[in-house]
């Protein structure tokens, strides 16, 4: 049953018109041409989607009185025996029949006969695959939302773990001032926050129904677009038939939320291999997560973090991939669309791997508690801490502050040490307003415990997000 062997079949059984659009063609299409054309290898992923569109149709065009009701029983049923023997691994997938359609319908005629043929009446491909693709990508989103909660949820209840603990915050990756563990993580639940947002929004301007555009001009079979919208979920039928079988900018938008949401994974994985590295040694990662080095002994490597880092490329050129193939496209259907489907199929397998082992690391990590403490403090991180404290207590303009506390980190760094070890006598040396109450803020403890402005790192502050976390994204 493999692809290999139904093309070669295929191949030797020319000189049959294909039997779906043969009508007007005397030969089979070269095998070649088959090897191009048939789609069957990977839409056949589309098959509950097109078998539950098949059935809407049937039992629209019966109730339309299209079709009688003794056909639409016999496409029914037929069209749920196809479905058991697809799942059941007993369908044999013809690449002379191209795809996923009319392997459907060419099964479902050699069980039903005529009948079958009726099923294709006031519809095309066209709209058929659009409609199938639709509630597919409906459900690659499902799946995606239901992910991203996951991974919410394990960074919320680390990050509630966490709310007190002391790491160094950083830009340009220097220490910047020291930050919450929670406060940190709590920004990751953000982003998957906006990524949740797109992927819904992208799900509201997907879900109309294409079904009934036709081929492209619609159908003069008098058929109720609304009832097979209704059927299949959709909010509403499309409103343009042209519009309809042209369009995928419901996948381009899907991809376009994966690869924004695929690049937040990166970041994350980027930082979970730069904090358990051996120079930082913030996190250590669980073994179900690491793997080891076939040469050095001492190795543990974040190979999880770096594949979700490194997989951002397939599912961001899953993107490209399909902006190319649209851009330029004359109305109505080019067949160029067909080129649709493998990357979405790619993308949203790779969205969905990445978002499940970033959940489950994101879970088992055990951070480091003295080494964040102590890398918090390195590299002067205090001095905003002081320079504030100068305007604050001092009334000294922050500008002036600031070029005040610039000696005071000379001082210390030509000294060896933390600006908290330099003597009193030293600091009122360079700026007579600095008394003893500045070693006040010059802890990092202190230093978070200041920052209480509204979506600051304060550990209270740490503590209310985390609630309002779980009530904005996991009720
Ligand atoms: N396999 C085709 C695709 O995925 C289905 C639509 C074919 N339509 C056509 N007019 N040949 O795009």
């Amino acid at each position: 049953m493999s692809d290999k062997k139904n093309l070669d079949s295929a191949q030797e059984a020319s000189g049959e018109s294909n039997r779906m659009w043969g009508g007007r063609f005397a030969a089979a299409p070269d095998a070649l041409m088959e090897r191009i054309n048939a789609s069957i290898g990977f839409d056949k992923a589309l098959y509950a989607q097109d078998i539950a569109g098949s059935v809407a149709h049937a039992r629209m065009l019966g109730d339309a009185g299209i079709l009688s009701d003794a056909d639409v029983t016999a496409i029914c049923d037929g069209l749920d025996t196809v479905k058991a023997e697809i799942e059941g691994g007993n369908f044999d997938f013809r690449a002379d029949l191209e795809d996923i359609h009319m392997n459907v319908e060419g099964r479902l005629t050699d069980m039903i006969g005529d009948a079958a043929g009726r099923l294709h009446t006031a519809r095309s491909r066209n709209d058929q695959v659009a409609t199938d693709f639709r509630l597919w990508v409906r459900d690659a989103i499902d799946a995606a939302d239901d992910a991203l909660k996951s991974l919410q949820s394990a960074l919320i209840d680390q990050a509630e773990a966490h709310a007190d603990w002391v790491m160094p915050g950083f830009t340009h990756l220097q220490a910047a001032q020291p930050v919450t563990v929670g406060h940190h993580l709590l920004a990751y639940v953000e982003m998957f926050g906006r990524d949740r947002g797109r992927f819904s929004d992208a799900r509201a301007r997907l879900n109309e129904s294409p079904l009934g555009a036709g081929a492209l001009a619609g159908t003069s079979f008098p058929i109720d677009r609304e009832a097979t919208a209704k059927t299949l979920g959709f909010d509403r039928p499309t409103a343009n038939s042209l519009d309809s079988v042209s369009d995928r900018d419901f996948v381009l938008e899907y991809l376009s939320a994966a690869a924004i949401c695929a690049g937040h994974l990166s970041r994350l994985g980027e930082e979970l291999v730069i904090w358990s590295s051996a120079q930082f040694r913030f996190v250590r990662l669980s073994d179900s997560f690491s793997t080891g080095s076939s040469m050095m002994p001492q190795k543990r490597n974040p190979d999880a973090a770096e594949l979700i880092r490194g997989k951002t490329g397939r599912i961001l050129g899953a993107f490209t991939a399909l902006a190319t193939v649209m851009k330029g496209l004359p109305l109505a259907y080019s067949k160029d669309m067909q080129e649709d489907k493998e990357p979405v199929f790619d993308a949203a397998e790779t969205l969905m791997v990445c978002l499940a082992a970033a959940a489950g690391m994101t879970a088992d990590m055990a951070f480091d508690r003295d080494r964040l403490a102590a890398a918090a403090g390195e590299g002067f991180t205090m001095a905003t801490d002081l320079a504030d404290w100068l305007v604050r207590e001092a009334g000294v303009p922050f500008r002036e502050a600031h070029r005040i506390t610039g000696r005071v980190v000379a001082l210390a760094e030509e000294k060896g040490c933390g600006l908290e070890d330099l003597p009193i006598a030293d600091l009122q040396a360079i700026d007579a307003r600095i008394d003893d109450s500045v070693f006040g803020v010059l802890g990092v403890d202190n230093s978070v415990r200041s920052r209480t402005s509204y979506g600051g790192t304060a550990p209270d502050n740490v503590r209310a997000q985390v609630a309002s976390s779980r009530d904005r994204f996991l009720s």
